[in-house]
């Protein structure tokens, strides 16, 4: 799938209102870091139950006035994702880069881009991220490097090379003398156009799933594989609790190269996509054998004791896929485990507040996922933000309540991008010259890249928000609504979209059923609000009500074996108290949350 048609998939969809009021555990900050459970239970499970937090740390907080953020800023923020409660940061790559794709083309795997800082200060930042019982979870890039890698750069020099076959080598069609002659075959990149390269040096084509400075591994070479078992323990001895893996599904390529098929409409006409013709990708992603490599990464994490801090190391997957079977099958078959936690794409990006298909996907990774633990997402670095996909600039903050609340509040791990807990909003370049993002550069202005959902972290109201120093110019342009949108002033607002992530979070890393319960859904028929309990033994019952429409709306739950009793745990600010099940009043886009007496 093109990069521009994955972001027209989404839609901007409508949206509305606010409010709160809890009746939470009161813990500082301070408090619950030293009462962290340190049992070796708690060690091996924290997973299935993780608040992980996406920081993109070129736009989370700069401490040398360059404008790019570093790893001390990370270190300095830390106790500020204490407070909000996360167990674990995802750190996307910060090894020495050419920066052409921000850090995913990779030029040396066992170190750190000047930019950021240095390996002292990652050992630092773990150190400190440990004190407070802060994972950090690095990005594994394996299906790529950088063209700048010495990997690649041997590899290009010959066709004998001992590196030669590190990467994909194929020769074009119909070459003469003169002229490279055609691509291989059809493949086409994710960020457009073909997917193969000519390399005048040894007259071959290479190939590359991503930009052409990005040219893909070769995972049939053993000694790929164990140069990356390798970096996988030189950062796990270094303290790291994971890894998220890059564009996994795209690990291997059709060994025969065949051309993929065109898609056509139902006349049959091909599809076409900036000039070119659509693909259906069967060739070139979500090829069997990448799951024996998973397998293989598995065993090399499981190599570090799980009983003791960072506790289980587990493995987070880039995974877009089709359906909840394909990502059924990225846990691993019985006794052979792979991703603890590969994203469930299904749920986040449904990217329309529709009840039904909300139910059904939310439903699928309750029933149909054996059991495993769902990684259920709603945002990141590649996407608009939540505002443009499901917000309607009425009602925003309501809205995120509305999709915090799903994260939150469901069975599972929940994974959120930095902005998120303050409702940044997606900010576009102006215009062309202010584009970072290549792939914004090239299909300008139908596609402005993804720059508008990688702006400055905003913490207050200074210049630059925080982000870096007076008169730095940070890379990408604090967006102006950052005066209001900020840390500072949400943080001592219990009514602010902050407060509402803190207590929510506090809810699900607290009560007993949230943290386990199994989830099932009620009121079933109902398409304006989704409703659903979580239940557990020996701990009450709640229940979840969640209105996805800018009306007010009442809902009548019915839980058997209950009084029917209501104790409010969480609602939207100035939300009605509702006493019993049968009665629950939702303003627009309002949430509630109640534990059954
Ligand atoms: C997915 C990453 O999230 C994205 O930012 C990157 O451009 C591609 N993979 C290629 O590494
Ligand atoms: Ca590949």
């Amino acid at each position: 799938m093109h990069w521009t048609q994955r972001i027209s998939m989404c839609s901007l969809s409508a949206a509305m209102a606010v409010c709160l009021a809890v009746a939470l555990p009161q813990h500082t900050p301070a408090q619950s870091a030293s009462q962290a459970d340190t049992s070796a239970a708690s060690e091996q499970n924290w997973w299935k139950n993780a608040v992980i937090y996406e920081v993109y740390p070129r736009s989370f907080q700069d401490t040398n006035a360059d404008g790019i953020g570093d790893l001390n800023g990370i270190t300095q923020r830390l106790d500020y994702l204490k407070k909000l409660g996360v167990d674990a940061i995802w750190l996307t790559p910060i090894y020495p880069s050419p920066q052409v794709d921000f850090g995913y083309d990779i030029s040396d795997y066992e170190n750190i881009d000047p930019k950021y800082g240095t390996l002292a200060d990652f050992d630092h930042l773990i150190a400190e991220a440990n004190k407070r019982h802060i994972r950090v979870i690095m990005d594994m890039v394996m299906n790529h490097s950088s063209d700048k890698h010495p990997w690649f750069i041997q590899s290009r020099s010959s066709k004998t090379n001992p590196y030669r076959d590190w990467y994909v080598w194929k020769d074009g069609k119909g070459e003469t003398a003169t002229s490279p002659g055609v691509p291989p075959n059809n493949w086409e990149s994710d960020f457009g156009g073909s997917a193969w390269q000519w390399d005048p040096t040894t007259r071959q084509y290479y190939y590359h799933k991503f930009y052409a400075q990005q040219p893909d591994l070769n995972w049939n070479n053993p000694k790929v594989h164990q140069a990356f078992e390798n970096i996988m323990r030189f950062w796990l001895k270094r303290g790291v609790a994971g890894f998220r893996f890059d564009a996994i599904t795209t690990l291997f390529e059709d060994p025969q190269m065949r051309d993929e098929e065109v898609l056509k409409d139902k006349n049959g006409k091909p599809i076409m996509q900036d000039g070119r013709p659509e693909l259906d990708d069967s060739r070139t992603n979500n090829l069997p054998e990448v799951h024996p490599v998973m397998q293989e990464m598995r065993r090399v994490a499981d190599e570090f004791d799980p009983n003791t801090f960072p506790g289980k190391r587990v493995l987070i997957g880039e995974t877009y896929l089709p359906n909840i079977a394909e990502l059924l099958k990225q846990y691993g078959p019985p006794g052979k485990p792979e991703f603890e936690l590969p994203m469930d794409t299904q749920i986040g990006f449904i990217n329309q507040l529709d009840v039904n298909t909300f139910r059904s996907r939310i439903d699928d990774a309750e029933t149909r996922l054996d059991g495993n633990i769902p990684l259920i997402v709603f945002d990141n670095h590649d996407n608009p933000r939540l505002d443009a996909r499901y917000g309607d600039d009425l009602h925003n903050i309501d809205i995120d309540r509305v999709i915090s609340t799903i994260l939150f509040a469901s069975r599972g791990a929940s994974l959120f991008y930095y902005g998120d807990d303050i409702g940044m909003k997606t900010t576009p370049p102006d215009t062309r010259e202010d584009v970072k993002d290549p792939v914004g550069l090239k299909y300008w202005p139908k596609f402005k890249g993804r720059d508008g959902e990688r702006t400055p972290m905003q913490w207050d109201t200074t210049a630059n928000a925080g982000f870096c120093p007076e008169g730095c110019t940070p890379w990408l342009p604090v967006p102006p609504t950052y005066k209001a949108v900020n840390v500072e002033v949400e943080e001592p607002n219990p009514d602010s979209l902050l407060s509402w992530y803190r207590n929510l979070i506090q809810l699900k890393k607290t009560h007993p059923t949230l943290a386990q319960g199994e989830e099932t859904m009620l009121d079933t028929s109902n398409s304006k609000v989704l409703s659903w309990m979580r239940h557990t033994a020996g701990s009450p019952t709640v229940v979840v009500s969640v209105n996805f429409t800018p009306a007010p709306q009442t809902v009548s739950l019915s839980v058997p074996g209950t009084g029917g009793s209501l104790k409010t745990l969480l609602k939207s600010p100035g939300g009605a108290e509702p006493t019993s099940l049968s009665t629950i009043q939702l303003g627009p886009f309002g949430v509630y949350i109640g534990e059954v007496q």
